[in-house]
C-alpha cells in the first residue's frame, strides 16, 4: 500500500537525501569532539559545528553567532530558557496557544510556588490580541513567553506587535518558533526577542534530537546543566561566555552535520517559497473539507496569518477514529492533543482533540486529493 505522509507538523519526512549523507559523513569520517583537542578530526569537526551555528544565527538574524546554543530540540531550549531565566517572584504571561513543552515546566515553577503566571487568552480561531497580553502585565512580570505559530491550527500570532509591547515595557520575549521557523521570516534584533528556541526536525528538515535557543546578548540565564566544554577545566564553575555557557557536554556533532545539509536545503529553496508551497497544497484541501457536510474545521473566518497545518473534525467520529480510518488507506496525520491541550481549549476541541493535516515540500497535490477522497469515503459512509 502506498504511504502518504501528512504529519510534517510533527517533524518533517522524508529528510533531503543531503541531510543523512552528511550525517554519514560526519560519523565515518570526521565526527570528532569539536574543541577537545587540536588534531585535524576535531578542528573539522569545530569548523563545521561554526558554519552551522553562523548559518543558523543568520536565519535569524542574530547579532551573534556566539548566541545560538545547540541544544536537543526545541522543549529542550525552552526549558533551557524558563529554568535558566525566572527567579523566585518572577510573574510570567503567557498565551493560551502554548504547547506543554512551555505550560509543563510554567506550572512545575508555579505549583512550587516560584513563579506566578497569567495565560492571555486566545480566541476560537486559536488568535490572541496584543490589547490582552497589556492588560496582564504587571511591575513584577519578568516574561513574555509566545508560542509563535500553533501547532494544532496554524495561528499565527501578531509577534511584531507583542514585541513591540515586550519591548515597550522593558520585559524580555521568549519565542517559542517550533513551528514558524523555516515557514516564516524571523528577525531577533529587529524584534529585539530575548530568547528564541528552534527545533531542527520541523520545517528546517534536520534530523530529530537537535535544536537550538538563541539568548540575546546581556541577558542572563543560569545553565541547566554544567560540565565540561573543552576549556577553561581548571575552574569550578561553568565558562560565563557563550556558547560554552549553555553547552556542557559533548555536542551532537552527527545531528549539527545533518542539521547544516538541512539548512542548505532550506536556504537553496527559500523559506517564502517553501511557505508558500505548502500552502499552496493546504488552502484547496481546507475548501474541499469545508464543501463536505459534517466536517469542522478549526479556521479563522477572514483570512489570517497562518503555517501550513490544519485541523479537523467529522462529526460522529472520534478524532482517533478518524485518524485510524485513514491510517487504513496509508495516510498519516496526527490526531489528539499534539501536546498542546491549552490550544484545544482556545479552540474548543479539548473534549477529543483534533485531526491534523500537515503538508511540506516532499508532498504533492495528489497527496492532498487522496485524502480529501479518503474522508469524502468516511463522510459518505456516515450519512
Ligand atoms: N510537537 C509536535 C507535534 O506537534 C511533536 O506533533
Amino acid at each position: 500500500m502506498r504511504m502518504i505522509f501528512l504529519d510534517n507538523a510533527a517533524g518533517t519526512w522524508p529528510k533531503p537525501p543531503e541531510v543523512g549523507r552528511a550525517m554519514a559523513e560526519a560519523l565515518e569520517c570526521y565526527g570528532a569532539n569539536p574543541g577537545r583537542g587540536s588534531y585535524e578530526m576535531t578542528c573539522r569537526t569545530a569548523e563545521m559545528v561554526d558554519r552551522v551555528r553562523q548559518r543558523l544565527a543568520a536565519l535569524i538574524n542574530a547579532p551573534d553567532h556566539r548566541r545560538v546554543v545547540f541544544t536537543a530540540g526545541a522543549t529542550m531550549s525552552l526549558n533551557m530558557a524558563l529554568y535558566g531565566f525566572l527567579q523566585a517572584g518572577d510573574h510570567v504571561i503567557y498565551s493560551g496557544m502554548e504547547h506543554n513543552a512551555v505550560f509543563r515546566p510554567l506550572h512545575a515553577l508555579a505549583c512550587g510556588g516560584r513563579i506566578s503566571l497569567s495565560r492571555a487568552p486566545a480566541d476560537q480561531a486559536g488568535y490572541l490580541c496584543p490589547e490582552s497580553v497589556a492588560r496582564l502585565i504587571k511591575p513584577h512580570t519578568a516574561l513574555i513567553v509566545l508560542c509563535h505559530a500553533s501547532n494544532v491550527c496554524g495561528s499565527v500570532q501578531p509577534l511584531a506587535e507583542i514585541a513591540g509591547l515586550a519591548k515597550s515595557r522593558g520585559i524580555p520575549l521568549l519565542v517559542d518558533a517550533a513551528q514558524s521557523v523555516g515557514l516564516l521570516p524571523l528577525d531577533v534584533a529587529a524584534l529585539d526577542i530575548a530568547l528564541l528556541a528552534l527545533p531542527g526536525h520541523k520545517a528546517l528538515y534536520g534530523p530529530s534530537g537537535i535544536g537550538a535557543l538563541y539568548v540575546r546578548e546581556g541577558l542572563r540565564l543560569t545553565p541547566l546543566i554544567s560540565g565540561g566544554t573543552g576549556g577553561q577545566s581548571e575552574r569550578k564553575t561553568q565558562p560565563s561566555h557563550y556558547p560554552e555557557h549553555l553547552e556542557a557536554g559533548s555536542l551532537n556533532t552527527v545531528g549539527i552535520a545533518g542539521w547544516g545539509a538541512a539548512l542548505d536545503f532550506v536556504e537553496k529553496i527559500g523559506v517564502d517559497h517553501l511557505y508558500r508551497y505548502s500552502m499552496g497544497l493546504l488552502d484547496p484541501l481546507a475548501e474541499k473539507l469545508r464543501a463536505l457536510p459534517g466536517v469542522i474545521l478549526y479556521l479563522p473566518e477572514q483570512p489570517r496569518p497562518r503555517v501550513p497545518v490544519l485541523a479537523f473534525n467529522l462529526r460522529g467520529y472520534t478524532a482517533a477514529e478518524t485518524a485510524a480510518f485513514l491510517s487504513q488507506s496509508g495516510i498519516c496525520l496526527r490526531s489528539g492533543y499534539h501536546c498542546a491541550p491549552l490550544a484545544h481549549r482556545s479552540l474548543d476541541s479539548f473534549e477529543e482533540g483534533s485531526v491534523r493535516v500537515s503538508p511540506g515540500w516532499y508532498n504533492t497535490k495528489a497527496h492532498l486529493d487522496a485524502l480529501a477522497d479518503a474522508v469524502e469515503a468516511l463522510v459518505s459512509r456516515r450519512v
